[in-house]
């Protein structure tokens, strides 16, 4: 008897290439990217047809098991640059009703592939730097006659732009901006590799005469970056903008369109523009309908040509989201202040700049003071060093102007606009927030308004740190890509956001400094700004470190086969370091960076043993990488790296751990480390140094007493001495140090000190005092994981297992995840003595749940499911201290 095969009643919910789900695949650089997809329901789907319209009309079609819907490799022929294809699914069932229809599909279109296929030079308004100074912005213009390119009205099928810049732009065409990209191209190591923008202007070309205008400034390549002083012209002496821009006709023929000989340039009204020190505009030099067609540009300069062959930096798409402005706030309050001064308070701190609407007479310059905070009445500007954060607007005149600055960046939450011509409304300004436009993906909720403020502070501190690449701060003169803070903090990163993209993207630069400098640098990009430029453990660990956990996330073993001579390199560097004996000491270490205990002025001066941190990393990042190895087949490099990293155990045991299971340095983030890194050699020196932990985290009256590297791990390491209730304990701590020590005081975001304000609502004397560094709220994964447990039992969220582990008086939480899979949720509640459990488990996937205080563990399918039973955590007992209940 034949089969008849009927149509699913599953449809698809989204369907994605690579890890760029919800984001654009216009100009991407893969010609075989893999295919994901989500279906609403998963039963009976016996397979997914997969349909590909080529530009020509012709089909390819591909059919592919149900329950395979995850990174499929493309079936179709490669994609050539510049083509443009769209991709439907279908999914089909062993039985059902009606045919399913095609899904709308998604389109995609390939960039230039080849560096071959850039045929246009960088047109450079200035190729030398002026020094001692800040630098201005310049306009470049072109305009192009499509009619005697024989171009006719009707004939484009497509139009594209191609383009990047030394330095950061921004694009017009016909007096239009091109897109909301902001930053562009962004920062990476500039000599390696420097990222294209691809642009759909098919709308916004005419028949005829067309325009084109590009905004350009020094950025991170050659405007200042980093601190004490920081350096000028890293990477070339020359601000320049490369254009490439094509017309496609219907009849296929693709014309590149010549503006070489027609690019001027002016001085922008932007005369100066820094990263760190803000922007200055004068309205009145603006030249109205300059990237409009016939604009006179007599007077205007020829710019210098530079050949592309003389830079041989890589051009390639983004792997990630462009920097974008992804929400728009109003002032809470607005008060007049001494010193001709207006003081806004936008209730958030940000990352972001300022846009004003504003009426006077020409000439006027209204100056806009940003800070995190305020201090005896005042900006509290001490934190941001020498990124002084004032950009200045001087009116046009005759009416409402509105100006918001494009090359500069701020953290604030406070804002002061000087010499303010006339009255103000919350209309009148608002603060935008600028960040990497990621997908959110991880929510959490809970009884306690104080640990979800904790939350929302760390959602807002990767929204603000994640601006093109993983930074540390927004504010002051950092904002670098400081390795360590996201070794630290990528587990949350990639239960809040969709952060693949441009961790993957961070990585590659990772892996070019590491090969440059010997080592993983301290921050990538690295820049030589006077850190030691040594190997670090902790931080340079987050070449091994990060792209795992991507991996764990999302179960894609692509980014350790990318990474992978690069997680070598490191591992092995460490070894050699060790002398091959598994213990690293000596040479230059940040330890428990800022634990609590350590000096304003010397936040390196840990309580831990520096080289207890740095030998318990690299056993962790040897096992890490030998299980790569294992993932990836090499199985020679898995014997060697396991046996690295026994080695590194041992001597670890030898020089850290007392026979009778005491660590070396009695402190909290010693014992988490070997706990939570698995470094004893004995289930009863585990456990009797787990008693141990919780008595010093009992005796320090349930304050923190860690830094960097013990933070993230502490509550996990309770929990694996026995104490979860410790844990609650620590997470619900209001005392100065805690995480919730900041909330009261009302933070907004993640600090980088524990007491970055101290109680009296002073800031910290530190040099090191931001108020917006996302390593402390790495517990947030904790919060998701353990408090409303929700968790992936093996790499990529396919087979879920949801624990919670109720506690600290909280009589209800939720996280839920967008996996790639689909939403998985855990949700529970108690009422009285009855504990409720709600599960999602997305279509395709396994959970195992496992309700807290009973051994049952239920395994079940797809969809939702509710459990119940009568539960009483250990601070109901009378006995226990109890917790402050909201
Ligand atoms: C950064 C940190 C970083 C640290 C290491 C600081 O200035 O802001 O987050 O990890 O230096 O030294």
């Amino acid at each position: 008897m034949s089969t008849i095969t009927h149509t699913s009643t599953a449809v698809v919910d989204s369907l994605w290439l690579e890890n760029r789900r919800g984001g654009s695949n216009l100009g991407i650089g893969e010609r075989r990217p893999r295919i994901s997809w989500t279906l609403s329901a998963d039963d009976h789907v016996e397979s997914v047809e997969l349909q590909l319209t080529r530009e020509d009309g012709c089909i390819e079609q591909h059919t592919t098991p149900g329950g395979s819907n995850r990174l499929v490799p493309w079936p179709f022929a490669p994609l050539a640059s510049r083509e443009t294809v769209i991709l439907r699914l279908r999914p089909t069932a062993s039985s059902g009703a009606a045919d399913a229809e095609w899904n709308s599909g998604i389109e995609i279109e390939a960039g230039l592939l080849d560096r071959s296929e850039w045929t246009v030079p960088f047109v450079a308004p200035s190729v030398t730097a002026p020094q001692g100074e800040l630098r201005p912005g310049y306009l470049v213009r072109a305009e192009w006659d499509n009619s005697s390119l024989g171009i006719a009205p009707g004939d484009v099928a497509k139009a594209r732009i191609y383009s990047t810049a030394h330095g950061v732009y921004e694009l017009e065409l016909n007096g239009a901006p091109v897109s909301e990209d902001l930053l562009s191209p962004g920062w990476t190591s500039y000599s390696h590799r420097l990222r294209y923008q691809t642009y759909d202007v098919t709308e916004a070309i005419r028949s005829g005469r067309n325009a084109i205008g590009v905004w350009v400034a020094d950025g991170w390549y050659r405007g200042r970056i980093g601190f004490e002083g920081g350096l000028w012209d890293v990477y070339g002496d020359d601000v320049s903008v490369l254009v490439q821009l094509e017309v496609t006709l219907h009849s296929g023929s693709v014309i590149s369109v010549p503006l070489a000989d027609s690019w001027r340039w002016v001085t922008a009204p932007i005369t100066e523009a820094g990263l760190y020190e803000g922007e200055n505009y004068d309205a009145r030099l603006l030249p109205t309908g300059w990237s409009e067609v016939g604009f006179d540009d007599a007077g205007w300069e020829s710019p210098q040509v530079l050949d592309l062959a003389a830079f041989p930096a890589e051009l390639e798409p983004p792997t990630g989201p462009a920097v974008r402005v992804t929400e728009t706030l109003r002032p809470l309050s607005i008060e007049a202040i001494d010193g001709n001064r207006i003081r806004l308070d936008f209730g958030q701190n940000i990352a972001g700049k300022l846009r004003i609407r504003v009426a006077g007479p020409a000439g006027q310059v209204v100056s806009l003071h940003h800070a995190e905070v305020l201090e005896d009445g005042a900006l509290g500007v001490r934190p941001l060093r020498s990124a002084v954060s004032i950009d200045r607007y001087t009116l046009a005149g005759g009416g409402l102007e509105q100006w918001t600055p494009r090359f500069t960046l701020h953290g604030f939450r406070y804002a002061e606009l000087e010499n303010w011509p006339g009255g103000i409304d919350t209309v009148d300004v608002e603060a935008l927030v600028v960040h990497t436009d990621l997908e959110r993906t991880g929510w959490f909720d809970s009884s306690h308004p104080g640990l979800n403020r904790l939350h929302e502070n760390v959602v807002w501190s990767m929204r603000d740190n994640f601006v093109d690449l993983p930074t540390d701060c927004p504010q002051r003169d950092e904002r670098l890509g400081w390795t360590g803070d996201i070794q630290v903090f990528t587990p949350t990163a990639l239960r809040l956001f969709g952060a693949h993209g441009t961790l993957g993207g961070w990585l590659r630069d990772v892996a070019y400094e590491q090969a440059d400098q010997g080592h993983v640098p301290n921050f990538v990009p690295w820049i030589e700004c006077g850190f030691p430029n040594h190997p670090t453990a902790a931080w340079g660990d987050a070449a091994v470190i990060v792209p795992w956990e991507m991996y764990r996330h999302d179960g894609d073993t692509r980014v350790l086969t990318d990474q992978y001579v690069s997680m070598r390199a490191w591992v092995d560097l460490v070894d050699d370091l060790t002398r091959h004996t598994g213990l690293w000491d000596e040479g230059f270490q940040l330890g428990d960076w800022l634990d609590p205990a350590a000096p304003p002025e010397s936040p390196g001066d840990s309580q831990t043993d520096k080289y207890l941190v740095a030998t318990a990393y690299h056993v962790r990042t040897a096992r890490i990488l030998a299980e790569t190895a294992t993932i990836l087949g090499k199985s020679a490099d898995a014997a060697h790296y396991r046996a690295v990293a026994e080695r590194a155990t041992r001597a670890f045991q030898a020089e850290f751990i007392a026979p009778n299971g005491r660590v070396v340095s009695d402190t909290v983030t010693a014992i988490a480390v070997a706990l939570v890194f698995d470094l004893f050699a004995t289930p009863e020196q585990s456990a009797r140094s787990g008693d141990r932990l919780l008595q010093l985290v009992a005796a320090g009256d349930f304050h923190i007493s860690t830094g960097f590297v013990g933070t993230p791990i502490i509550c996990d390491a309770l929990v694996k001495a026995g104490g979860l209730d410790a844990a609650y304990h620590l997470l619900l701590q209001e005392e100065l140090p805690s995480w919730l020590y900041p909330v009261t005081m009302g933070a907004t975001t993640i600090w980088e000190r524990w007491d970055s304000m101290l109680p009296d609502g002073s800031v910290n004397p530190g040099d090191m005092t931001s108020f917006n560094h996302y390593a402390l709220g790495a517990v947030a994964d904790f919060m998701h994981r353990v408090v409303a447990g929700l968790d992936s039992a093996e790499p990529g969220f396919r087979s879920l297992r949801i624990a919670p582990r109720p506690g600290g008086g909280l009589t209800r939480a939720s996280a839920s995840h967008l996996t790639p899979w689909g939403m998985a949720s855990s949700r529970w509640h108690r009422d009285g003595a009855r504990f409720s459990l709600d599960v999602q488990v997305p279509a395709g996937c396994t959970a195992t749940v496992v309700l807290p205080g009973v051994d049952t563990v239920h395994s079940v399918g797809a969809g939702a499911h509710s459990f119940a039973i009568d539960f009483r955590e250990a601070a109901d007992d009378p006995k226990k201290p109890a917790f402050r209940r909201w």
